[in-house]
């Protein structure tokens, strides 16, 4: 990596895929009462909003969708893999230990030489990411990114609790951020905070050759619902305030979809109309890093979310962890 510092960063070209497999409220429900477990269309749509969720076949992991992601993004922006020096996976589904899944990405498309590392900072994984990679651009450590957020959620769901396993999805989103004289990413934030830990994690590992601990998504829904919406909030309303800029202004909100209720919250506290957010959580369910990505590239092929336009991405997720990007696009 040899080049030299950018005053800016922009994102110029956007990219998702979604596995075909997509299950509905009531497949699953169907798929949960052969194990004895109640759950129904009409309670998951109440709560959550989400009518379906994608998943993969058994054995697809997530560099392939990340790659298909990512060869959509690459597309979109005109670029060729040789052309990327940076790539910048966030996921809390990984394909191995070690190495990053970013380096098996990065195989994939047959790009060498240039950084790759996953991020991993579950739901807010994107923004993190989005953020490194705009900070390496404009330090000139990169000139020409592909960041992505791939998940294969399905495979640490507990399909035994229905509290957590009728939340979550598969899929992938991509951008490609370049080093640009023109404002793109105009200002961005990001926090942790180690003391909530529990209350959203896969608390399991792999050690002396088996799985220790527990290998499944457990979250304490109430917890998690009241620390999102206080903490995107705020989060929003720092990176509006460092960019001056006003929520009035803004022309679209991409939260991470976690759940519509959530997302409502947090529109109507900052003051932003309903009718400005990028909803997808309807039809992806909660694809933790994957999340903004993929909506944000619905956006953009749906033809709302457009050059000129400012867009306000915001993340949320175990760790806790949370943080935000305010962006012209
Ligand atoms: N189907 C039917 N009933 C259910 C289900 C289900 N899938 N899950 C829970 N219930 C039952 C419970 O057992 C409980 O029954 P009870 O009253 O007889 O004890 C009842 O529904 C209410 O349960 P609560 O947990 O109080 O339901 P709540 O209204 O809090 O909704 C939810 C649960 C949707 C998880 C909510 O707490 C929430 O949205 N939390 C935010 C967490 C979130 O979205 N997490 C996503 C991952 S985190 C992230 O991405 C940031």
């Amino acid at each position: 990596m040899n080049a030299s510092s950018a005053s800016y960063s922009r994102i110029t070209g956007t990219g998702s895929y979604l596995p075909p497999h997509r299950v509905d409220n009531n497949e699953l429900a169907a798929r949960l009462a052969a194990d004895g477990i109640q759950t129904s269309d009409e309670w998951i749509i109440e709560r959550t909003g989400i009518r379906a969720r994608h998943f993969v076949e058994p054995g697809v992991q997530t560099s392939e969708i990340a790659v298909r992601a990512a060869q959509h993004a690459l597309e979109a922006a005109g670029r060729k893999p040789e052309e990327i020096d940076l790539v910048l996976l966030a996921t809390s589904t990984p394909d191995m230990v070690f190495p990053s899944t970013a380096c098996i990405v990065q195989r994939k498309l047959g790009i060498h030489g240039g950084a790759a590392f996953d991020v991993q900072a579950v739901c807010t994984g994107f923004v993190y990411a989005l953020a490194v990679a705009d900070s390496m651009i404009r330090t000139g450590l990169a000139t020409r990114a592909l960041v992505i957020g791939a998940e294969v959620f399905s495979r640490i769901l507990d399909f035994k609790d229905r509290t957590t396993c009728v939340l979550f999805g598969d899929g992938a989103g991509a951008v490609v951020l370049e080093a640009s004289d023109r404002p793109g990413i105009l200002a961005s934030e990001l926090h942790a905070d180690g003391r909530h830990v529990d209350i959203l994690c896969v608390p399991g590992q792999v050690a002396a050759g088996a799985v220790t601990g527990d290998p499944f998504v457990r979250m304490d829904g109430q917890a998690v619902f009241k620390l999102a919406v206080g903490v995107l909030d705020s989060v929003s309303r720092s990176v509006l305030v460092k960019a001056g800029r006003e929520a009035q202004g803004i022309d679209w909100m991409i939260p991470h979809q976690a759940n519509i209720r959530i997302m409502h919250s947090a529109a109507r506290r900052l003051g932003v109309p309903l009718e400005r957010l990028v909803v997808t959580v309807h039809e992806h369910g909660n694809t933790s890093a994957a999340s903004i990505p993929l909506a944000l590239d619905e956006g953009v092929r749906s033809g709302r979310v457009g050059p000129g336009q400012s867009v306000l991405l915001q993340g949320v997720g175990g760790g806790f962890t949370w943080g935000a990007v305010l962006l012209d696009f």
